[in-house]
């Protein structure tokens, strides 16, 4: 298989349409701010997180959100939490502009982006450096077939598990029934990780400081229910 092949298999389509200016703008003046280029990453897994923000320390919350799309939820945390670094990854070029067109005019100090595969950079991250990671509606891969390419896999957390320090969260949702079954099975029978739901409410129930994505309300909207599956690094 070619690279080309193997981008496409994994993320399926990286740009669309063209963009539009206000998001290409973004692209030219956020984008060589905020991007964290493969050079910054480190290929011996010792990437210390709050090394990529400026006056930040290891006592910094550092937080890492997979494929966050047009970026509703990043930001959202992004404002509610200035102390706390983020580290949005994102291989759709759509999705980042559209996340930069809608920073433009906050403060940003503390949001990094990797637009690629956030298992590249989480490899280069140093064990138990992370205080959460969030997964928010990942793609359903629905065919049987194609199940390896899931977000979360065993091999997958194992890489969460090793960056995430103990304690630390794991948040998953889907509003597909079958991959929350996947999601949850997949997580609970991961030694290093413990579901901290106690009764069924937990589940449908949005965790603390929640933000709506457009992904999440067009599911609502058709009359899907989101699961919330909240998991603790042991
Ligand atoms: C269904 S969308 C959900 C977007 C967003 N999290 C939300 O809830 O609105 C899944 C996103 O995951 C991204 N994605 C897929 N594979 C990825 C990978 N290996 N690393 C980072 N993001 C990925 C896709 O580009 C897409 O934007």
């Amino acid at each position: 298989m070619t690279k080309e092949q193997h981008i496409r298999k994994v993320y399926g389509r990286r740009q669309g349409r063209p963009l539009r200016v206000k998001r290409q703008d973004a692209m030219d003046i956020l984008y060589p701010q905020l991007a964290l280029s493969k050079d910054e990453l480190k290929q011996d897994n010792t990437l210390a997180p709050h090394s990529l923000f400026k006056n930040f320390d290891v006592k910094n919350p550092m937080i890492v959100e997979i494929g966050f799309g047009h970026g509703e939820f990043l930001r959202n945390n992004m404002l509610k939490h200035p102390k706390t670094g983020f580290i949005g990854a994102e291989p759709f070029i759509n999705g980042v502009s559209s996340f930069l067109k809608n920073i433009r005019d906050d403060d940003h100090g503390n949001i990094r982006i990797f637009m690629d595969d956030a298992i590249t950079l989480l490899k280069s991250l140093k064990d138990n450096s992370l205080d959460g990671i969030y997964v928010l509606n990942p793609d359903p891969w629905p065919k049987s077939r194609h199940h390896k390419r899931r977000m979360i896999s065993q091999s997958n957390l194992s890489e969460f598990a090793r960056v995430l320090k103990k304690d630390a969260f794991l948040i998953m949702t889907t509003d597909l029934d079958d991959l929350a079954e996947w999601m949850c099975a997949q997580a609970s029978r991961h030694p290093d990780f413990d579901w901290t739901a106690q009764s069924s409410s937990d589940w449908n129930t949005p965790p603390q400081d929640w933000y709506q994505t457009r992904y999440e309300k067009k599911g609502e909207d058709v009359g899907r229910t989101q699961s919330y599956l909240s998991f603790r690094r042991i």
